[in-house]
């Protein structure tokens, strides 16, 4: 175990399954941590010290997400690491945000997208910056340019997921050349692990994970490698197992996929956000 003294190391997912594992071992190997999270009482299992920041956010409120970028700058100007590990699988009805996004969408795609744009300026003047993506091996097939918030097509909580960590595996893509001068950007596939994703799904589902699923202590070990060796970490590639895995399908290496991802989202900021008053500094290109 190597010691994260000195490194400024903002996550989000910190407070349950792999995040937790991760969120206790950057505190016992001492780096200062922004911890995202959405319910203060689940500090209650976290080894909190003065070097951990609770950063209150929903991520499924664009507002939220605002407050936690410009909360987090007050603190400090400099990042080094910025993990997106929060995610969601809705089994079940399809669910909306309050501001009529579907939620897997924004959780799981919107909202590191906004955390990239907000804090990319902090990691730029961090020292030798990481972002590190949690996708799933499950991301096969296409995005759904078309109907992404299923609003046209009846809802999939299955489809949902599986394209929203094709969305971030080709956000990977995407930051990782806009930033190869900068930040290393890589995304991790933690295998089956029995956590509470999916705590909401029938009783099979939830079986079989429990069954099958590893430890969440086992499934950080992928984030908590590429943490530790941040330096040897290779820009824009996918690690399962702690190692770079050539497993990803053809269309989460498309280019052209992830920069028209990159667009959809900008131009969907730009056209709805706005109107909600949230201001985060995204670059229209
Ligand atoms: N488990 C697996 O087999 C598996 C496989 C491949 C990939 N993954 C990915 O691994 C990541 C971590 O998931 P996990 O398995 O550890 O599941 P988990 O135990 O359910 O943890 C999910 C984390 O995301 C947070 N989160 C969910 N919705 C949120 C919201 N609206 N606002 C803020 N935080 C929110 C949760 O916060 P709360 O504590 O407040 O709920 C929790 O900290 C996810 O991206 C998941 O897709 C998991």
């Amino acid at each position: 175990m190597k010691s994260l003294v000195g490194k400024r190391i903002c996550l989000t997912g910190g407070t349950s399954g792999l995040g937790l594992v991760v969120a206790n071992h950057i505190i016992r190997q001492g780096g200062e941590l922004f911890l995202f999270l959405r319910d203060e009482a689940k500090l209650k299992d976290i080894n909190v010290n003065d070097q951990v920041h609770p950063i209150i956010c929903d991520l499924s409120n664009t507002k939220d997400i605002e407050n936690a970028i410009n909360k987090i700058k007050s603190i400090t100007n400099e990042l080094d690491v910025l993990i997106n590990n929060a995610g969601l699988w809705v089994f079940g009805e399809k669910k909306l945000t309050e501001e009529g996004i579907e939620l897997t969408w924004q959780v799981n795609v919107v909202a590191p997208f906004l955390l990239i744009e907000g804090l990319k300026e902090l990691l730029i003047n961090g020292n030798d910056a990481i972002i590190i993506n949690t996708a799933s091996a499950l991301h096969q097939g296409y995005i759904n340019w078309d109907d992404p918030c299923f609003e046209k097509t009846s809802f999939s909580g299955f489809l949902a997921y599986r394209q929203s960590k094709l969305a971030i595996l080709l956000l990977t893509l995407h930051y990782a050349t806009e930033l190869e001068n900068s930040i290393k950007v890589v995304s991790n596939h933690p295998g089956v692990v029995s956590t509470n994703l999916a705590q909401s799904a029938n009783w099979f589902i939830k079986w079989f994970f429990s069954l099958f699923g590893k430890s969440p202590n086992k499934g950080a070990q992928t984030i908590i490698h590429l943490l530790e060796n941040s330096d040897k970490a290779i820009s824009s590639t996918y690690y399962v197992n702690k190692k770079v895995a050539k497993t990803s399908t053809p269309e989460s290496r498309s280019s052209n996929s992830a920069n028209r991802l990159v667009k959809l989202l900008k131009s969907n900021f730009e056209n709805s956000y706005t109107e909600i008053n949230v201001n985060i500094d995204i670059k229209i290109s």
